[in-house]
């Protein structure tokens, strides 16, 4: 079986530094065998943007005040987009892994996936919903606001007037549908949502299973599908897993999350159904940590659940 791996090197959703350098650590570990299972075959297919046009210093977000520079985060996105499409049209790979980055890059991925297949299923593993607007995100952090930018195409923003200043119109003239929250996706480990997001995500009765329990109806609810033969994309913003134990070094720590046991078996499950045809691997941030433990555990952890991703043959 064949994995391609596609490099969204960018910071720009976000104020840190360090994030961009994720698919480095992660093309290491794949060099050194730890992120496919046997019987994969790793085709690292570059990164889809160079790393200087999704790159921010520290010092530049902090002078901008922490605003998206929206209108270079969707250029890289809109080649990221360009870059999944053809991945997947190639017919070569059985999965196609978009290695972030923030989880803004998810904007460009989704939007390469739905291209390719609009029916496809989008579950986000994340502990955030990152589903704010403009005018509901507490930060003005764009990786907050991702699947705003995918169901909207717009930025809904504070005064009505700019829309991220028409950055994202791409997406209104690309094949791929805007996405339909309610229809298409579903939430996995959720536990901090804004105030904004929850009033959204309940308004639209949008999927979300948070507790172990939920997880146990998550991977039950995968056999019932009413459409079982639609592609599943699973976003994984590694913040998922609990930084305290497991995932120290993320840019948005979120107190509690999964064990990695605990998320290693949501995707062997989501692996099993044999559907899955991309994902983001997502917000691995090892400046945004302490220690050399800190590194490796945080790095190994990412690297087991890609591995539980991919369906040994
Ligand atoms: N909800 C917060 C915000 O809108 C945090 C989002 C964190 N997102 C992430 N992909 N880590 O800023
Ligand atoms: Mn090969
Ligand atoms: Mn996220
Ligand atoms: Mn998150």
């Amino acid at each position: 079986r064949s994995v391609a791996l596609v490099g969204a090197p960018t910071n720009l959703g976000q104020r840190r530094v360090g994030v961009e350098s994720a698919p480095e650590t992660l093309r290491r570990l794949a060099r050194d065998g730890a992120l496919a299972p046997p019987g994969w075959d790793v085709h690292d297919l570059g990164d889809a943007f160079a790393r200087e046009d999704g790159f921010r210093s520290a010092a530049d977000a902090a002078a901008d005040g922490g605003a998206t520079p929206f209108a270079a985060a969707s250029a890289a996105h809109r080649k990221l987009a360009d870059a999944v499409t053809r991945a997947l049209g190639a017919g070569r790979h059985d999965v196609v892994l978009a290695l972030g980055g923030d989880h803004s890059v998810s904007i460009g991925s989704i939007a390469g996936v739905l291209r390719d297949a609009p029916s496809a299923r989008i579950v986000w593993i994340d502990a955030h919903a990152d589903v704010n607007t403009e005018r509901t995100s507490p930060s003005g952090n764009l990786h907050g606001m991702a699947l705003a930018v995918s169901r909207q195409r717009r930025g809904l923003s504070r005064d009505d007037s700019n829309d991220f200043g028409g950055a994202y119109d791409w997406l209104r003239t690309t094949r791929a549908p805007p996405l339909d929250l309610a229809k298409r996706v579903t939430y996995v480990g959720s536990r901090e949502l804004d105030p904004g997001e929850e009033t959204l995500l309940n308004a639209l009765n949008v999927s979300r299973f948070t507790g172990v329990d939920d997880l146990r109806a998550f991977t039950a609810s995968l056999a019932s599908d009413d459409d079982p033969g639609s592609p599943i994309h699973a976003s994984l913003d590694v913040d998922v897993l609990d930084p305290s134990a497991f995932m120290p070094c993320v840019g948005t720590r979120a107190r509690g999350g999964l064990t990695t046991e605990q998320c290693v078996d949501v995707l062997r499950a989501l692996a099993a159904t044999g559907r899955v045809r991309s994902a983001d691997v997502v917000e691995l941030n090892l400046e945004a940590c302490e220690t050399d433990e800190e590194r490796a555990a945080s790095a190994a952890n990412a690297a087991a659940l890609l591995n539980a991703l991919l369906k040994s043959p």
